[in-house]
């Protein structure tokens, strides 16, 4: 068949399954009330947490960087791009979570391949939740080591996995709070199995840094660990922190080495300075008020307790992920839609992004967020028509 036509016949097969992704186009800065294709909405499905991506501090950071060093870092790290913005705010994520040391990239995805492309070989071994985010698949698929996946949070899975295993290293990689679900890893228990089989534990707390622990550090310091001896933490600083880019934290032994080997490190320019200047004003705000936390806590609280006793299928979750499951991509479209229709924005997580038949609205909820935007939303989510879809979903 010729290219052209089998790429057409991939696009039918996607639109009949209702599986066609469309992208919004958003007018204005991030926040809980947006403009997408000129209308006005309360927004459920930024991971902008604690409302930072247009906070006036963040913004003059920004701006003061950019007209003292320019727009482009110019280079990679390793060749002339690593300002002392960079170095400075490596500094500062390593002494906020406690860690000897932090080495910021460009992307989490791009720290999420680095890590096992680094430390694993032909020899080696890397266990990775069924439901890891994309980027620690990737991870996974793109490094030499023999890739094994154990079922959503299964510690005992991974104990077994060990002990039956003759890899030479093991390297296990577990998001701190999914992304699809909203549920939260046993760190605790991982650590404890990786300690027993000399084995290195990587959390992705993409969706935990900024808003997890009592002080925003993440997964880690909810479960009283921290980024040092087997565990290695990566923060992704475009969710919490309403930044951009990632950072990979740990000993120094770790982080060292990944600025010597890692190729999606050595190989990319690095983050503009005003970015990086941006996360460091970021964490200063998450370090300094914890009350957006708070606020936070306060938002997931009453979301909850508003759906729990509906017949919607409400995920376990502390986080402010909280996904609502359908099954079926159709319905899950009908119900963003129809919240689309009253002024609600939420987005429909469709296959491949999670499993088949377990399409979902994926509601995300902010600091910024009113009591009455969450009455709103939660009144349209238990309302008659919302029903009848979930009934025939
Ligand atoms: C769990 C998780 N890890 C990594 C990433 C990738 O981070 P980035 O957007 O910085 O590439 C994401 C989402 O973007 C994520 O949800």
């Amino acid at each position: 068949m010729p290219w052209r036509d089998e790429l057409a016949a991939q696009h039918e097969a996607r639109k009949r399954d209702q599986l066609w992704r469309r992208r919004s186009v958003v007018s204005g800065p991030q926040s809980v009330e947006v403009s997408v294709d000129g209308q006005q909405f309360v927004n459920f499905c930024s991971n902008d947490y604690l409302g930072l991506a247009n906070h006036p501090d963040v913004i003059a950071a920004a701006v003061a960087a950019i007209r003292q060093r320019g727009t482009g870092s110019g280079a990679s790290h390793l060749i002339c791009g690593h300002s002392d913005d960079h170095q400075q705010v490596e500094h500062q994520i390593a002494e906020f979570i406690g860690a000897e040391k932090a080495i910021l990239f460009s992307t989490g995805y791009m720290a999420n391949l680095a890590i096992p492309q680094t430390f694993l070989g032909h020899d080696d071994m890397i266990l990775l939740d069924r439901l890891n985010h994309a980027s620690l698949i990737d991870g996974g698929r793109y490094c030499e080591a023999k890739m094994k996946r154990y079922a959503h949070c299964d510690s005992d899975a991974v104990e077994k996995l060990l002990g039956d295993s003759e890899a030479r290293r093991t390297l296990v990689s577990t998001d701190g709070v999914f992304s699809m679900d909203g549920t939260v890893a046993p760190v605790k228990k991982l650590k404890t199995i990786c300690d027993q089989h000399d084995s290195v534990l990587v959390v992705d707390d993409a969706h935990g840094f900024g808003v997890m622990g009592d002080c925003g550090k993440g997964t880690l310091e909810d479960a009283q660990l921290n980024a040092a001896g087997n565990v290695l933490m990566v923060g992704t600083l475009g969710k919490s922190a309403g930044s951009f880019g990632a950072f990979v934290a740990g000993d120094a032994i770790y982080i060292e080495t990944l600025i010597q080997f890692a190729r999606t490190y050595i190989y990319t320019t690095a983050l503009p300075p005003s970015v990086v200047a941006a996360t460091g004003a970021a964490i200063k705000i998450i370090a300094s008020q914890p009350e957006r936390q708070e606020k936070l806590n306060a938002n997931i609280a009453q979301f909850r307790s508003a759906i729990m006793d509906s017949d919607l299928q409400l995920c376990d979750s502390s986080t402010p992920i909280q996904p609502i499951l359908f099954g079926s991509a159709e319905a899950t479209i009908q119900a963003s839609e129809f919240l689309k229709r009253n002024g609600v924005w939420v987005s429909a997580i469709r296959p491949p992004t999670v499993p088949v038949g377990s399409a979902r609205l994926r509601i995300t909820l902010s600091s910024d967020h009113t009591s009455q935007q969450i009455a709103k939303l939660t009144g349209l989510l238990t309302s008659d028509e919302m029903n009848k879809i979930a009934i025939i979903s």
